[in-house]
């Protein structure tokens, strides 16, 4: 049998598993993805993509004519599979700060009877430490004669493609040699790059993606608290970042100040990994994280108090365009968006807010249908008392100040990822300012 007789399947088709079950198949693995949702599967089974994803587009519809992909609601459809990769979302419980793992448990006892004899299970999604090995236990129970392995995923949206398929690195959670093997094997192409493998057992491989997030998510609070002291101190976080960033061991990467992070990992990741330090005795190792979570959450209420402090404090009837729906560009994810929150809070408190955003304005209607929505930058800004840039699209970028003035009422501008160029607006006569700069 050569490599890529091996059959591989893809339980959960959202950004993470639509994202592998293309990849993979582009490597040239015969690849099944299932999914609970008969919509997205008639979507990913006619080559559409149910959501946006630079590249993964155009790569679904080239697999799904190759042939080598499928997509299908049908959980039997994995018998023939030799590696199952689990790919579901683990989202932040209803009722507290812990991952709900209703998902991951169903995917893992659905697929359990299909199991042919020596198939692995790998588990890719977010969970928390000890997951794993009981999810093993428990599927050795159904299907002893298969295995669990885990091999979490570290692809930033927006560029998903390019993290599955040139990884900066492959980390394989095992119990034995046989699995790893197995790991091997699929992974083959992306190893034969020179991509550095790590093998681990399953609780650190669990650990390995949640102290990734955990460490970004503290570089962002970290940057966004500087922040707060450069507003204080009369300084300019953006020189700051640039100039602690020529240090190697600090880096100039995720230290742009802003509203901070969100989206469906960062947020509910390190809450998840507090909820279980807690369980496993060792809440204070992670007491940091409280303080993370509450930087973060602070630079929102931040941008609005400059809101606030531009338009006298009354919120009430004034037009407000906001700029940037999504929680990071080259995504539709509204998921836990700091934009979209800014926007509905500054809604709730009376303004009248009008959002554009170049592709997440349907995700972000489905979630606050009441807020207004604007296809294009110039509708959205048109009468507008102040405009608010939320997410650092390219397009908010290429905005030229001198032609959108003639549009709005008050020439004000709040940057709240100090991505837009603070000269060009001032010249053209825009009053300007930043999260974290006085000036
Ligand atoms: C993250 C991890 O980066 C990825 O490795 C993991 O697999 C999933 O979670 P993603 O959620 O796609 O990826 O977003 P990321 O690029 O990490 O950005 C997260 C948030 O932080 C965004 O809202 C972004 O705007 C914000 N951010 C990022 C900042 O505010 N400042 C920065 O300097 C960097």
């Amino acid at each position: 049998m050569t490599v890529m007789d091996l059959k591989l399947s893809v339980v959960g088709c959202g950004y993470l598993g639509a994202t592998h079950a293309a990849c993979m198949s582009s490597l040239g693995f015969t690849v099944v993805g299932v999914d609970t949702d008969p919509e997205k599967v008639a979507q990913l089974q006619n080559g559409i993509l149910p959501f946006y994803e630079p590249g993964l587009d155009t790569l679904l519809a080239e697999e799904m004519k190759s042939g080598r992909l499928s997509f299908t609601t049908d959980f039997s459809s994995v018998a023939n599979a030799d590696v199952h990769f689990i790919c579901v979302g683990t989202p932040q419980s209803k009722d507290g700060l812990a991952a709900d793992l209703t998902y991951v448990k169903s995917a893992v006892k659905a697929i359990a009877p299909h199991l042919k004899t020596g198939s692995l299970v790998v588990g890719k999604s977010t969970v928390p430490v000890g997951t794993a090995q009981s999810l093993r236990e428990e599927l050795m129970k159904i299907a002893p004669e298969a295995d669990l392995a885990w091999n979490p995923e570290f692809l930033r949206e927006g560029f998903a493609v390019e993290d599955t398929l040139t990884p900066n690195r492959l980390v394989v959670g095992v119990a034995n040699d046989l699995a790893e093997e197995v790991l091997k094997k699929v992974y083959k192409p992306i190893l034969d790059l020179g991509t550095p493998w790590i093998r681990a057992d399953l609780p650190t491989s669990e650990l390995v993606k949640v102290a990734a997030n955990s460490f970004l998510a503290t570089k962002i609070s970290f940057i966004n608290a500087m922040a707060e002291v450069c507003e204080a101190a009369g300084g300019d976080v953006t020189v700051l970042a640039k100039a602690i960033g020529y240090d190697p061991r600090i880096g100039n990467k995720f230290l742009q100040a802003g509203i901070g992070f969100g989206g469906g990992c960062l947020p509910k990741d390190i809450r998840a990994f507090m909820a279980r330090a807690e369980e496993l005795g060792a809440k204070q190792a992670l007491e940091f994280l409280r303080e993370i979570d509450a930087i973060n959450l602070r630079a929102r209420l931040r941008v609005i108090d400059v809101v606030r402090s531009e338009l006298s404090d009354d919120l009430t009837g004034r037009k407000i365009a906001v700029l940037g729906a999504t929680f990071k560009p080259d995504s539709d994810d509204v998921r836990d968006s700091p934009a979209l929150d800014i926007a509905a809070q500054l809604n709730a408190a009376g303004a009248l807010v009008t959002v554009h955003d170049p592709k997440g304005i349907e995700p972000a209607r489905r979630r606050f249908p009441l807020l207004q929505y604007a296809e294009s930058i110039n509708d959205a800004v048109k009468d507008s008392d102040l405009v608010l840039h939320l997410t650092e699209w390219k397009e908010y970028r290429q905005i030229d100040p001198v032609k959108i003035a003639s549009l709005v009422k008050n020439k004000i501008i709040i940057d709240g990822r100090n991505m837009l160029d603070r000269d060009l607006w001032r010249k053209a006569g825009w009053k300007f300012r930043a999260l974290g700069r006085t000036d």
